[in-house]
């Protein structure tokens, strides 16, 4: 199995390029189905979810061709079918495929989704709004079926601000018949990223990136071209590792804007943040202060980047605490950083951590993205050579990572190891 070695105490230094934002390109991708003729999406991110994607589009009959960042996709074959579980499963935002198919054939059958586990994560608001749209949805046999005769545009109302359901809804409403209003909609930049290319693509939006999203629906939907906006919660993660363990770091390709939340919290902690027109300079950081965090939906403190910096404060001087209030479960990084010698605790929907400590290097497990990001900084920190399994969940996110730490400094690789090695204690 494939690992990654990191010899910490390596102080990083340069320049970070961040990739195209993996939450925009998992429903870009689907989003393009709703055309008739070819989208071609550039500045894609290349990780594995991108691929899962393209072989579900062609699954279905999709002509994709993928050469790096730039990916044309020719939707004109597509056939409705049911979608195989296998692909489906390995990725949460497969389900952008039922609103796509839902919106273009007027009826899908999707395996249920996969993707981290951060605790429940149910589809209900979703299935809300297709069956306001007139779908029938039933779960059969581990898969869920939609049909309609027809979409007619609804008024939609989010018990819970949900990113999916935004986006699946929206999916599912540019080609209905008549208006369909999303009240209590997610604001994320994604959410606007999708709009933006829907739109390119002739669908009438508006309202997109704030809490209520107007969409009136069309008859049908051509073909664009579209550059994706850069990866928000990536260059959230650089701009911790630079925080962290940087003696002057460049994060290049971000918008300062959709940071705006991190960057806030980085500066009470007595981080210099310069931001200049899609790069942000961070020089190094010394005493540190503790804070409290308390994730919240877009423009909050993202959940996404909670792991991450949990790994931060361990390095702050003081008792600090965050508080997930989007997930319930997104805390199993702690026990594998507890291994570490990092001094925190799990309490309900908060994690308790108290610094400075100096990490130690252990072998320890990614748990699911973006715990998998932090491990990455606790290696960069801890003193000896640290492992880390299962990588293949950072790999889902992080695009070309090896690649782009060793450019600013780190002693990191990825090496195959046997499968029958055992964790040390
Ligand atoms: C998106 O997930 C992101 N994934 C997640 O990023 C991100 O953490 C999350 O938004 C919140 O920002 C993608 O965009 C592919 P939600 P999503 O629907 O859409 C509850 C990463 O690390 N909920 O906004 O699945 C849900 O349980 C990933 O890149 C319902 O109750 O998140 C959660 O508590 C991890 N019913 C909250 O809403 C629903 O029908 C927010 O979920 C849908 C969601």
């Amino acid at each position: 199995m494939d690992v990654y070695k990191i010899t910490g105490e390596k102080r990083l230094q340069g320049t970070i390029s961040v990739s195209g934002a993996k939450n925009s390109a998992v429903a870009l991708i689907p989003a393009s189905i709703l055309a008739d003729s070819p989208v071609t999406l550039e500045g894609l991110p290349e990780i594995s979810d991108v691929l899962t994607l393209q072989a579900l589009l062609e699954d279905i009959g999709g002509k994709v061709e993928l050469d790096g960042k730039t990916m044309v996709i020719d939707p004109s074959e597509i056939i409705s079918m049911p979608l195989p579980n296998g692909n489906v499963k390995k990725l949460r935002a497969s389900y952008y495929l039922m609103g796509a198919m839902l919106g273009r054939f007027k009826h899908a059958a999707i395996g249920l989704p996969g993707g981290c586990h951060l605790g429940p994560r149910p589809i209900d608001q979703h299935i809300k709004g297709f069956e306001a749209l007139g779908a029938t949805v039933t779960n059969e046999h581990g898969a869920i079926y939609l049909r309609a005769k027809e979409l007619r545009g609804a008024k939609i109302y989010l018990d819970v601000v949900s990113v999916g359901a935004t986006i699946n809804i929206m999916l599912a409403a540019v080609l209905a018949k008549g208006r369909t209003t999303i009240e209590n909609a997610a604001k994320e930049p994604e959410i606007i990223d999708v709009a933006t290319l829907l739109s390119n693509m002739g669908a009438k939006i508006k309202g997109a990136g704030t809490n209520i999203i107007r969409i009136d629906g069309v008859e049908k939907l051509h073909g664009t071209r579209h550059t994706i906006i850069p990866d928000r919660i990536e260059a959230g993660t650089f701009m911790i590792m630079a925080a962290a363990a940087g003696d002057g770091v460049t994060i290049d390709n971000v918008i300062p804007f959709h940071v705006e939340a991190l960057t806030s919290k980085l500066r009470e902690m007595g981080v210099t943040i310069v931001e200049k027109d899609e790069q942000i300079f961070i020089p190094k950081a010394e005493n540190l202060s503790a804070v409290d965090v308390k994730t919240l939906v877009y423009p909050g403190f993202p959940t996404d980047l909670q792991q991450p910096f949990s790994v931060l404060l361990t390095q702050a001087v003081g008792s600090s605490m965050i508080t997930d209030t989007v997930y319930s479960a997104r805390f199993k990084h702690i026990d594998e950083i507890g291994r570490m010698n990092a001094n925190a605790r799990v309490e309900g929907r908060s994690a308790i951590l108290a610094g400075p400590t100096q990490l130690e290097a252990a072998t320890v497990r990614a748990s699911d993205l973006r715990a998998g990001a932090a491990l990455v900084l606790a290696g960069l920190l801890a003193d000896g050579e640290t492992e880390i399994r299962d990588i293949h969940h950072i790999e889902r996110g992080y695009s070309s990572l090896i690649e782009k730490l060793q450019g600013i400094g780190a002693e990191i690789s990825k090496v195959n190891i046997s499968e029958s090695a055992s964790i040390r204690e």
